[in-house]
């Protein structure tokens, strides 16, 4: 029997549950399903190209551990799916179909259609029992841990949404074979934000992984995931409700967002905004004092194509985005910073370092 490890979340809000995390680990289904839910069906919500390559593994895998489809609801590709559309269309679908307050939400899919998915089964009867299934490397390591989901607004990223822990989290890296070059990157943007958060070993690791070899040796692979989520689960241990230092997770992110508001959601994807936000944030971080070394996260610049032409010469809308971003205060812009790695704080700092920050990573980007 193939091995999975087995590692509990706590969110500090009281909740505990399992994730799984190994490859090919179909065999451990039936127990991680009783450890989460117990109830032997669900509501199944799936993106579009996810269905499209492994449905009959997945069926396979539910049917195998007699867990019965009660819906089987698909959901387009792309960050546009974060919508109120897709969220209506899921409410009318599972009031449609008589579920009940017990049902199980099982989510598979990227960040996109776990944040819609996990924000339905937040608020659908006050909340159903939900089980993530992340199926990008995005989503294994971030999005699917610690109860963040939301959808989109045309005013910002995430605007609408809730925190609400799953009672469960299973990761078979297996399915990350048919993930697209791109999307392998935009996962490892998140990984190397974990680095500079916490542990500097993970950057030496990256620096010697092109995608090709990872995607044919799982024990990296799984190595690193599970590294990630044990970082994001700590921070999720002390604070689940961003009240304080899981804050500190958006290291990038407040430069990032507003490109991919400016981009509307098309031009960048969100790990590859979160990557030029972390460049950004490398350089406000040592404008204040600190001593990065600016070539360690270039090293990973020729794995995105970045057009960021559009960008360049607006940095002042940019900054005006970044205003509206949910995480500025009505003092001004906070930023994630780091003092030295593994030293991340939050501060407020002047427009005009922001613009410097940003004159920066374009200049190295372009
Ligand atoms: N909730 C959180 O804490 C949190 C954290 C980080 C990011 N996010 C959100 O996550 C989203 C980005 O997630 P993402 O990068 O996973 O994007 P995504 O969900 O759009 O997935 C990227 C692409 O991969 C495809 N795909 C998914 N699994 C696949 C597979 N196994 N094989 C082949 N193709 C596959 C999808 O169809 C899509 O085209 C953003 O909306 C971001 O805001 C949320």
């Amino acid at each position: 029997m193939t091995k999975a490890t087995q590692l509990t979340i706590s969110a500090s809000t009281g909740e505990q549950y399992p994730a799984y995390v190994g490859t090919d680990i179909q065999e451990h289904f039936s127990r991680f399903w009783e450890e989460s839910v117990k109830t032997p069906e669900c509501m199944v919500i799936i993106d579009e190209r996810v269905e499209e390559l492994h449905t009959d593994f997945l069926r396979a895998q539910l049917a195998d551990s007699s867990i019965d489809i009660l819906d089987w609801y698909v959901v387009p590709s792309g960050e546009s799916s974060k919508c109120w559309s897709q969220y209506q269309a899921i409410v009318d679908r599972a009031l449609q179909q008589g579920i009940l307050r017990t049902t199980p939400v099982l989510v598979i899919g990227g960040g996109v259609t776990g944040d819609l998915g996990g924000f339905a089964a937040s608020s659908i009867m006050r909340g159903l029992p939900l089980v993530h299934w992340p199926t990008t490397l995005l989503a294994m390591v971030d999005s699917s841990i610690g109860g963040k989901t939301g959808i989109n607004h045309s005013r910002g990223k995430n605007l609408i949404g809730s925190f609400y822990q799953p009672k469960g989290i299973w990761i078979d890296s297996q399915l990350l074979t048919t993930l697209d070059r791109r999307d392998w990157y935009n996962g490892i943007s998140e990984i190397i934000k974990y680095s500079y958060l916490a542990d500097p070993s993970i950057i030496d690791t990256l620096s010697q992984c092109e995608v090709d070899k990872l995607k044919n040796n799982p024990i990296p692979i799984n190595s690193l995931i599970e590294k990630s989520v044990r970082i994001k689960a700590n921070i999720v241990a002390k604070d689940a409700r961003e009240a304080g230092i899981r804050a500190v997770l958006n290291l990038g992110h407040t430069f990032g967002h507003a490109m991919e508001v400016m981009g509307k959601y098309g031009t960048l994807a969100h790990g590859e905004a979160v990557y030029a936000g972390m460049i950004a944030a490398l350089e406000a971080s040592n404008m204040l004092g600190a001593q990065f070394d600016m070539g360690r996260i270039l090293t990973f610049k020729g794995w995105y194509d970045l057009h960021l032409d559009d960008y360049t010469n607006n940095i002042d809308t940019l900054i005006e985005f970044m205003y509206q971003d949910k995480k500025s205060t009505s003092d001004g812009i906070r930023l994630v910073l780091l003092e030295d790695w593994a030293a991340p704080y939050v501060s407020l700092v002047e427009e005009s370092l922001i613009q410097k920050a940003y004159e920066r990573m374009f200049e190295h980007l372009s």
